[in-house]
């Protein structure tokens, strides 16, 4: 069975991208997928601290409500993460959540070890803004890219969305959430290649 880690990285539950990972969530599971979402602003934990804790062991010192939320990583097929632009970046604790993939970096590169399951995890974005800004979602692809790789994965694309701002404006874009109910669907039963997602760095 698929499984997918559904991670959404605004402070606001219940806004537009928390609107958005639910509908994905929904296509998703309709064909018998197994999600798993966190809300990272409902988690307690700290950004990386750079101790070098990881450096030779891939394992982060951290003990923190991230701590079990790497076994849930490296058991998914799939990480989807839904976030607002904050500031042409995304919001701390997304940032901070990819800043602990670290020790996944490190048990790639400074211990070269494979992926404990021999998976290649797929990356996808759902990403929301209020401006129209053409390069808006160019610093979250960035990152977010440098993330899955880091965990042995890939960055695949993602349904970007601009000019929407006040918490449950998406709503009146029920477009917008029928073409994420149906990546959903879609990422239940196609293959990668097929998969309705803008795949350009700078979406
Ligand atoms: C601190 C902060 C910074 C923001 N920075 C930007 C920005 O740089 N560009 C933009 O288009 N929208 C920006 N926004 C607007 C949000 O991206 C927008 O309201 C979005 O719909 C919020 O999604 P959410 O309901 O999932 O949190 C910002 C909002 C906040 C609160």
């Amino acid at each position: 069975m698929l499984k997918i880690l559904a991670v959404h990285g605004s402070p606001r539950i219940g806004g537009n991208s928390d609107i958005l990972l639910s509908a994905f969530i929904e296509g998703a599971s309709s064909k018998g997928a197994s999600v798993e979402k966190i809300s990272l602003y409902q988690l307690k934990f700290s950004p990386c601290i750079e101790c070098g804790g990881c450096d030779e062991t891939g394992e982060c010192v951290l003990n923190d409500d991230l701590t079990p939320i790497y076994e849930k990583i490296l058991s998914s097929d799939v990480i989807v993460c839904a976030t607002p632009i904050f500031f042409y970046s995304h919001p701390a604790m997304l940032q901070a959540f990819f800043e602990r993939f670290q020790a996944l970096w490190c048990r790639k590169y400074r211990l070269n070890e494979p992926h404990p399951f021999g998976k290649t995890p797929k990356g996808l974005l759902l990403g929301v803004g209020a401006t129209k800004g053409k390069k808006l979602f160019e610093g979250l692809v960035r990152s977010f890219k440098y993330v899955m790789d880091a965990c042995w994965g890939v960055y695949v694309g993602g349904l970007f969305f601009r000019g929407v701002d006040e918490k449950g404006a998406i709503l009146k874009f029920p477009e917008h959430l029928e073409k994420v109910r149906e990546l959903g669907v879609a990422v239940s039963t196609l293959p990668e290649e097929e998969w309705p997602v803008e795949r350009s760095a700078s979406p």
